[in-house]
């Protein structure tokens, strides 16, 4: 399956070697709702065991977004604090990805830019589920190094707990809420986006989807997703993107320091690790505690380990995501920003 690669090598080629600014990951911020859904909780809701969901998906407890508490509220908190640690920098682009956006229009990016007090530039969403915070990242990149723009706002905010069916147990327990926001530039002291893929395949939409029951099509709408199908292809594809993306940064992937894949179920990612031989303890983990947070759950988990001191500048890391689509992505990139940003 051909992966298209934003070449940055092919870009600066057909430019002749004129010099292309690399886009880098200047700060970031974060939200998580307050309300905690505990295992126990979920035993209260479906027929499940803490044992059962902590076996299978490594998730203990995940966040709830209180009524109102929607994806644009969350991204505009976590993008305000990604801003302000970036030098409350007005960004020349800001992108949403999300793929339980309280509204089909406006976007959330134009919510999001009402709630931060921002005009003029634009703003659109992207929607490739899990996927989307590196597609959005990608999108970044390229209209950086193009010279599009100096400085993009990207911004990954879900409420995917207002999208779950709550009688359907193999899918309620293992998706939480929150955002995340990340200020991408240039001229952070070294460090750096190295390589990124986004790739999708159609032919698989219906793993996970919005929408009736198969058996039931004038019923309730809501995330559905054959778990089995989605586990076996998940881990092929981002074992493979993890890999090429690894490649294409010249690096091996041992000499990776982090590893930050999308977390949505820590077996996944377990699996990954093992085929790709880097040890647990070089992978950054948090779906214990936030479930899968669909689009939020990259930049969550990054803003997690830079407040927690572990990732120093100039580490390299790569992350990689799966989502309904099916989409998949990696991103291989140098750590710029200091454990304050
Ligand atoms: N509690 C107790 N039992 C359960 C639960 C639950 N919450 N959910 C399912 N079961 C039961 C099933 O009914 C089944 O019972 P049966 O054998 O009597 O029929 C049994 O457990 C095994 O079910 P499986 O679906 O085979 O369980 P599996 O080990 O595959 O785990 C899971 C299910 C956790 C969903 C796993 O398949 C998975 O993580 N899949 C990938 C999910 C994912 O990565 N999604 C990412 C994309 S999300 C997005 O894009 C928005």
């Amino acid at each position: 399956m051909p992966t298209a690669p934003l070449s940055h090598a092919a870009v600066d080629a057909a430019t002749g070697g004129m010099v292309t600014p690399v886009a880098q990951i200047l700060s970031l911020g974060a939200y998580l709702p307050d309300a905690v859904l505990s295992n126990a909780d979920m035993e209260r809701m479906v027929d499940t065991s803490d044992t059962w969901i902590v076996e299978r998906t490594g998730i203990r407890e995940r966040r709830r977004a209180a009524p109102g508490e929607t994806p644009s509220v969350m991204g505009a908190r976590a993008a305000a604090e990604a801003l302000e640690r970036a030098g409350n920098v007005v960004p020349d682009a800001i992108i949403v990805a999300t793929c339980s956006a309280e509204t089909r229009f406006p976007s959330t990016a134009c919510l999001i830019q009402q709630k931060l007090g921002l005009g003029g530039m634009p703003a659109f969403d992207i929607n490739a589920a899990c996927s989307g915070f590196i597609y959005g990242l990608s999108l970044a990149d390229a209209m950086i190094r193009s010279r599009a723009a100096g400085t993009v706002l990207v911004v990954a905010a879900e409420a995917l707990t207002t999208i779950v069916d709550y009688t359907d147990r193999s899918t309620c327990v293992l998706f939480g809420d929150g955002a995340a926001a990340a200020v991408v530039g240039t001229g952070g002291g070294g460090g750096g986006i190295r390589a990124l893929r986004c790739a999708a395949d159609g032919a698989d939409a219906d793993l996970i989807y919005f929408g009736a029951r198969p058996e039931d099509p004038g019923g309730p709408h809501a995330l559905r997703m054959s778990g089995r199908g989605t586990f076996r292809t998940a881990v092929e594809r981002i074992t493979d993107v993890a890999a090429r993306v690894c490649a294409d940064a010249g690096w091996h992937p041992s000499e990776v320091d982090w590893f930050v894949p999308h977390q949505a179920n820590a077996r996944i990612i377990e699996a990954a690790a093992k085929r790709l031989r880097v040890s647990m303890d070089r992978v950054i983990l948090n779906v214990d505690r936030v479930g899968n947070t669909s689009a939020a759950s990259i930049p969550l988990a990054l803003h997690e380990a830079a407040a927690s001191g572990r990732l120093r500048p100039g580490q390299k890391i790569v992350s990689v995501a799966f989502g309904s689509g099916i989409t998949w992505a990696g991103l291989a990139f140098e750590w710029t920003g200091s454990p304050s940003r």
